[in-house]
C-alpha cells in the first residue's frame, strides 16, 4: 500500500464504485449510490477518532460507557462534485460543521483557481474531513489542502472514490502528512485530465449537467 494512503476495500464500497462507474445509470442513481458509498467511506476515515469514557446509566446499572473526544469535525466538499457527498456524511455525524471550497482546474493549465470559501472559525479546533470524487491531478486537492492549513487547519484527511497515481504523488509531495481514503487507484489520467477508466466528470453526472 502507497504509504498514508488507505484503499478501501470493502465489498459494499467495490460494488457501490463499480455501478457508479458505469456509463448506463441515470444521474438520480449515480447521486444516490454517492450518498450510499460517503458514509461507509467515512467509517474508515474515522476508525482512528479518540474514545474518552463517560458515566451513564442504563435502566439497569451505571456504567462507564465510550464517547468520542476531544476535536470536533469539519466536512469540506471542494465544490461542485465533494457536496455529493456531504448529506450523509452529516447523517451519520450530525454535529459535524461543513466548510466550502470553490476550485475549478483551469482547462488549458490544468491549475487550480480558487472562486469561494467559507470555513468556520474555529477550523483549528476541528478534524477537517476534505471531499472531491476525484483526485485527478491534485491540483485542487493540493490547493485547497493548503488553504485549509493557512487558515489554521491543522488536522486534514482526504477522501475521494478515485483516484490516479499522478493525484497521490502530488497531494503528497506537499502535503506527506495528510492521510488519502480512497475506493480505488486507476491506471492514469488522459490528455484532458480525466482519470481512466475513471467514471467521467463526477460534477456532470451528479447534477446532470454536460
Ligand atoms: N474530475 C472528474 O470529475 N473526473 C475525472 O476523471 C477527473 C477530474
Amino acid at each position: 500500500m502507497t504509504e498514508n494512503v488507505v484503499v478501501v476495500g470493502h465489498p459494499l464500497v467495490q460494488h457501490k464504485l463499480t455501478l457508479m462507474r458505469s456509463k448506463d445509470i441515470s444521474t438520480g442513481q449515480f447521486r444516490a449510490l454517492l450518498r450510499e458509498i460517503a458514509p461507509l467511506m467515512l467509517y474508515e476515515a474515522t476508525r482512528d477518532l479518540p474514545l474518552t469514557e463517560t458515566e451513564i446509566e442504563t435502566p439497569l446499572a451505571r456504567m462507564r460507557a465510550p464517547v468520542l473526544a476531544g476535536k470536533k469535525l469539519c466536512f469540506v466538499p471542494i465544490l461542485r462534485a465533494g457536496l455529493g457527498f456531504v448529506d450523509s456524511m452529516l447523517d451519520l455525524i450530525p454535529s459535524a460543521r461543513v466548510g466550502h471550497i470553490g476550485i475549478y482546474r483551469d482547462p488549458t493549465t490544468f491549475n487550480a483557481v480558487e472562486y469561494y470559501l467559507k470555513l468556520p472559525e474555529d477550523i483549528s479546533q476541528r478534524i477537517v474531513i476534505l471531499v472531491d470524487p476525484m483526485l485527478a491531478t491534485g491540483h485542487s486537492a493540493a490547493a485547497a489542502i493548503g488553504r485549509l492549513k493557512e487558515l489554521g487547519a491543522e488536522s486534514i484527511k482526504f477522501m475521494c472514490l478515485v483516484a490516479a497515481p499522478a493525484g497521490i504523488a502530488a497531494v503528497h509531495a506537499e502535503h506527506p502528512a495528510v492521510p488519502i481514503y480512497v475506493a480505488a487507484i486507476d491506471d492514469r489520467l488522459n490528455d484532458h485530465a480525466y482519470i481512466v477508466p475513471g467514471l467521467g466528470d463526477a460534477g456532470d453526472r451528479l447534477f446532470g449537467t454536460k
